[in-house]
């Protein structure tokens, strides 16, 4: 099945080095290791039948390659979000040019402040997403969203995190009906109608997974994850994503994908 045409990612900056981290995945990132990490995601996706939008490396926000978490693009709408670290959050500004060129300006929504929203929070299942409540997205974020939503005919509901930094950091919808969970999301109520694939503990990164026109997208180094995804029927790449990793980030994280 043939969901997504496109792809925007953006090139990491040297500045990357000094990203948020939550110190989980240790060391500084290799910046010269990130871009052919990055050159090598790019090239995946490519393999996907989509189109890749390169946005250039931005200086000026270290954490700016996560293009996930200033924008979410549905398709109905594009809603520009507001993100809740300080650091990050004019990178909003910066993926607004990006998104202009697939959205009229009438289709553009915008998460305002007090509300704060990244795009890490939030997972797509059709026409229903699911949000985090969490350290970088709060209530009245997630009710803007809900109504822009609604507005536009898709529906919300709010998931409260726990430990992860964001929601797809432990559970990502690989299309079918089938998800991967892994930690504080395995038991979680709202999740229990889906076929859980639970991930085991020790490769818990690799719950962040990418679905991308029947491909799923699986990070390089965790051998179990790679077979349950393969079991489910998916034709699998794997793109390592070491120096991502120790800021946090995986592989949804680098990408729109609409
Ligand atoms: N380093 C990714 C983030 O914390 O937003």
């Amino acid at each position: 099945m043939k969901k997504f045409s496109h792809v925007i990612v953006r090139r990491p900056c040297r500045a990357m080095v000094e990203g948020i981290t939550s110190g989980e995945y240790p060391g500084k990132p290799d910046y010269d290791l990130a871009l052919k990490q990055h050159d090598d995601y790019i090239e995946a996706l490519k393999k996907c039948q989509v189109d890749v939008t390169i946005l250039p490396a931005d200086e000026r926000y270290p954490d700016s390659c996560f293009v996930e978490d200033p924008a979410v693009i549905t398709k109905n709408c594009a809603i520009i979000t507001n993100p809740g670290a300080p650091s990050r959050n004019g990178e909003k500004e910066e993926i607004t040019g990006a998104v202009r060129k697939f959205f009229s300006d009438e289709d553009i929504e915008r998460i305002e402040a007090p509300g704060t929203l990244e795009g890490g929070d939030v997972m797509m299942v059709g026409d229903h997403f699911y949000v985090g409540l969490s350290a970088r997205t709060n209530e009245e974020g997630i009710r803007q969203f809900k109504e822009i939503l609604e507005k536009h005919g898709m529906t919300c509901s709010q998931v409260p995190l726990e430990k992860v930094l964001h929601l797809k950091t432990g559970v990502n919808y690989l299309e079918d009906g089938n998800m991967l969970v892994s930690g504080e999301f395995v038991t979680k109520e709202e999740f229990q109608k889906y076929n859980l694939v639970e991930i085991p503990e020790e490769e818990a990164y690799a719950a962040n997974c990418i679905w991308v026109n029947d491909t799923v997208i699986v990070p390089e180094g965790y051998p179990a994850v790679l077979e349950a995804v393969k079991k489910l029927g998916y034709r699998t790449l794997t793109v390592d994503t070491s120096e991502y990793r120790k800021l946090d980030g995986g592989l949804s994280c680098l990408s729109l994908r609409f």
